[in-house]
């Protein structure tokens, strides 16, 4: 769990550095740190380019885990199918009727590329900009909007670790991060999240689905359990940087955004988020009390 400390330096790289205690956030305390946190240092911060996260003197001390999906590429699809159906494709395209308005986006770790055609063939007019680590990824991405008019002129696809790229942008209207932000580890997660906030305009929409471990319930258990299971799988398969789930709520809290709308399907087990900036008004949303719709 994770702890947001008032007295830390309030930059981008410095949110790695508060949040790598780790007792529960209370939701004051993450509303003192959103609130300075959004006086300070990202909002001045936002155009800057970011430094290589091994540059930060706590990300930097560890050896970069490089993830690999290469291999796992070709059959990520079915064996999605066979396990979730087509829950997490649902989970995708969940809240897309609500970024119509969207004109530039960034989409990370977009994978095959089944978020990408459908945001191509429902918004005519998007730009996008699509980053993946894995060639093998981005080649079926690729391939699957050749078939869309038009689309190709319309995205540029960028073969790098999000962790050392640079973007040459920062006026992305839409950001998608589905089934990503769960592939980092504790000590990087809310330096990536501060990454790509600073990247966006005021009025960006962020949309993210993830697995998540339920606050409570008989799902709880069994949430962690298949948590476990798949990062084990994970991580020997595609060397994934993380071991475990982190909550990526309080550092979208922290960064000034929120409340989110939530779609959540297996008893909160999977969840689709819709994240805008806040008035500096949010506080760390309650997870029971954030009524999700339920779908079983
Ligand atoms: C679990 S898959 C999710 C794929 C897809 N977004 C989905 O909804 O199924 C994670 C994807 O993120 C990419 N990825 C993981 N870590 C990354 C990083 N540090 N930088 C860029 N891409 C990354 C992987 O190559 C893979 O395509």
């Amino acid at each position: 769990m994770i702890r947001l400390r008032k007295d830390v330096p309030l930059r981008a790289a410095g949110i790695a550095a508060s949040l790598a205690d780790s007792e529960p956030p209370d939701s004051e305390t993450v509303h003192d740190f959103s609130h300075n946190l959004r006086k300070s240092s990202i909002v001045e911060d936002r155009c800057k380019p970011h430094t290589n996260p091994q540059d930060h003197p706590i990300i930097g001390a560890c050896p970069m885990r490089r993830p690999q999906f290469d291999r796992l590429a070709p059959m990520y699809a079915t064996l999605e199918r066979i396990t979730y159906g087509s829950l997490l494709q649902r989970c995708r395209i969940e809240w897309l009727p609500t970024v119509s308005h969207a004109r530039s986006a960034l989409l990370v770790g977009d994978g095959d590329g089944r978020f990408l055609a459908e945001l191509l063939r429902s918004n005519p007019e998007i730009c996008v900009d699509s980053i993946d680590v894995s060639q093998g990824m981005l080649s079926l991405a690729r391939k699957r909007i050749d078939a869309i008019r038009g689309a190709p002129d319309r995205v540029r696809f960028h073969q790098q670790d999000l962790r050392e790229w640079n973007p040459d942008r920062a006026d992305y209207d839409l950001i998608v991060t589905h089934f990503l932000l769960d592939c980092f580890p504790e000590s990087e997660l809310a330096w990536v999240m501060a990454k790509l906030d600073a990247c966006t305009r005021p009025d960006a929409v962020w949309l993210s689905s993830d697995f998540a471990i339920p606050p409570g319930g008989w799902h709880r258990p069994l949430a962690q359990l298949t948590m476990g299971a798949m990062y084990l799988a994970f991580r020997a398969v595609t060397n994934l940087p993380a071991s475990r789930w982190v909550d990526p709520t309080p550092t979208f809290v922290a960064l000034g955004w929120g409340p989110p709308r939530v779609q959540s399907w297996l008893g909160g087990f999977l969840r689709a988020e819709r994240w805008t900036r806040c008035d500096g008004t949010a506080s760390l949303p309650n997870a029971a009390a954030d009524s999700p719709v339920d779908h079983f």
